[in-house]
């Protein structure tokens, strides 16, 4: 194993370098502190690696992202969102009968304590769905005796996120509740819960369901991005599944993340409303000053297509057509692509669409609304998070996560009578 050389304060460090199943290189510190008193200091963690994983690879510069050596494409076309949730969770693509067997337990699971009808109703139906789901996991430990860890625990948080967004959806709506069915697939469950008639047998459209099924694939895993590693942070305090998840929606709900899709469609809208004037939305996200960014773009790793934004620029028109439905925002945002991919200011700062530029126009021909699209996200992201979480809590190296920091406040001082303060 190769070493990395430090000279710091007079101290010279070996530093072991460890280095990745791709070629990926990275120096361990972990001795730096005790070895030389330093700290490393480096603000939004770019360079900083915050764990070992087995789950997901990207490669920025090159525009790839594989879960467990499989390529994004190939799971996109050929995989069920079930297969991918066993994959992520359990290392391999299911055979058939663990499909099966993975199958019945989520049917199993998704359905819930009554109790949590309850307390979603008693919350007002004005919140964002973001609020009514994080509140939702805190809420769901409640009503189960258990340490919060367990395989029971997965599959219910794995399975109950789809019905507690499709009740969260019914409920914004004023809906009566719709029950999981053990008769129908992930995504089928969630649209007949979301979109069903009370009492009636389910009426799905299989390019709908095919559509959302593509869409929790693509949105499943993303290796250490901001809410997974919330996630992870709050699971090393040893909480519980529920309380990191949790915490992970709140992360995933800010517009630098996964908030951007809701961002992206409002900012397509206005543009639509502005009668289309493209030039003035890139001429604002070029002027800092305006504190406007063209939501959809850009990547802290991605530095060349965002490989899952391919996929759905392709699925909007595949979606729409099957749908028969023309939509002008596509147009825009089509356009709007074009115009910044040419323009000197992206172009210098390698600033590409990202996953959330297109899956929006996707949830508004599915009939989703706008504020429900972080949902969606979620929806997804839930089965990453459990894989990061598992992978993390069995980790022989676990510890809990405590960053250090540079401190640059005052030196100690005495406290003086508050009379004499001023
Ligand atoms: N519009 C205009 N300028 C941008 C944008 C944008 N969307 N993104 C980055 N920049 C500029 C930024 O001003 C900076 O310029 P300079 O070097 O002159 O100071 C440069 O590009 C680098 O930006 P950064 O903020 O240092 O990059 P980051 O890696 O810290 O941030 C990001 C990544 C995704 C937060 C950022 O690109 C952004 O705000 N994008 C818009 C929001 C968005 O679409 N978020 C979804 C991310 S992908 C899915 C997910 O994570 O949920």
């Amino acid at each position: 194993m190769s070493k990395a050389q430090l000279s710091i304060r007079g101290e010279d460090l070996e530093l072991p370098v460890i280095e990745g199943s791709e070629g990926e290189v990275g120096i361990d510190i972990s001795r730096l502190r005790g070895g030389t008193g330093a700290v490393t200091l480096d603000a939004g963690y770019g360079n900083t690696g915050s764990c070992q994983s087995g789950i997901t690879f990207i490669d920025g510069e090159k525009g790839i992202l594989r879960y467990r050596g499989y390529a994004i494409e190939d799971l996109a076309e050929k995989a069920s969102f079930e297969e991918v949730i066993h994959l992520l969770l359990w290392g391999e693509l299911p055979t058939q009968g663990q499909l099966d067997d993975l199958n019945q337990k989520l049917g199993e699971y998704a359905v819930l304590d009554d109790g949590i009808k309850g307390f979603l109703k008693s919350l007002p139906k004005t919140a964002h769905p973001m609020s009514l789901l994080a509140s939702a996991y805190t809420a769901l430990e409640t009503f189960y005796d258990s340490e919060g860890d367990s395989e029971e625990d997965v599959l219910r948080v794995l399975a109950g996120t789809a019905t507690l967004s499709a009740y969260i959806y019914r409920h914004c709506k004023g809906l009566d509740f719709i029950d999981p069915r053990s008769d129908l697939d992930f995504a089928g469950n969630f649209l007949h819960m979301s979109f069903g008639k009370v009492g009636e047998e389910p009426n799905l459209n299989p390019a709908v369901q095919e559509a959302i099924n593509k869409l929790l694939i693509l949105h499943a895993d993303h290796e250490q991005n901001c809410s997974a590693s919330t996630v992870r942070m709050v699971g090393s305090a040893k909480a519980s599944l529920y309380m990191s998840i949790a915490a992970g929606v709140g992360a995933l709900s800010g517009p630098l993340h996964g908030g951007a899709n809701q961002a992206v469609l409002e900012m397509l809208t206005a543009v639509q409303e502005d009668g289309g004037d493209l030039e003035k939305y890139v001429n604002m996200a070029k002027d800092k000053s305006s504190g406007f960014r063209l939501m959809g773009f850009g990547h802290r790793v991605y530095k060349n297509f965002d490989p899952r934004a391919k996929i759905l620029k392709a699925a909007c028109d595949e979606v729409l057509e099957s749908l028969g439905l023309d939509d002008p925002l596509l147009d825009i945002a089509k356009k709007l692509e074009a115009v910044a991919l040419e323009d000197e200011f992206f172009v210098k700062r390698r600033l590409y669409p990202n996953v959330d530029f297109y899956s929006g126009i996707i949830y508004r021909a599915l009939s989703i609304p706008t504020n429900m699209f972080t949902v969606m996200f979620a929806l997804g992201r839930v089965s990453g998070w459990i894989a990061q979480w598992k992978e993390m809590r069995n980790d022989p190296a676990f510890r809990i996560h405590r960053p250090r920091q540079i401190y640059i406040g005052e030196t100690a001082r005495a406290i003086q009578p508050i009379s004499e303060r001023g």
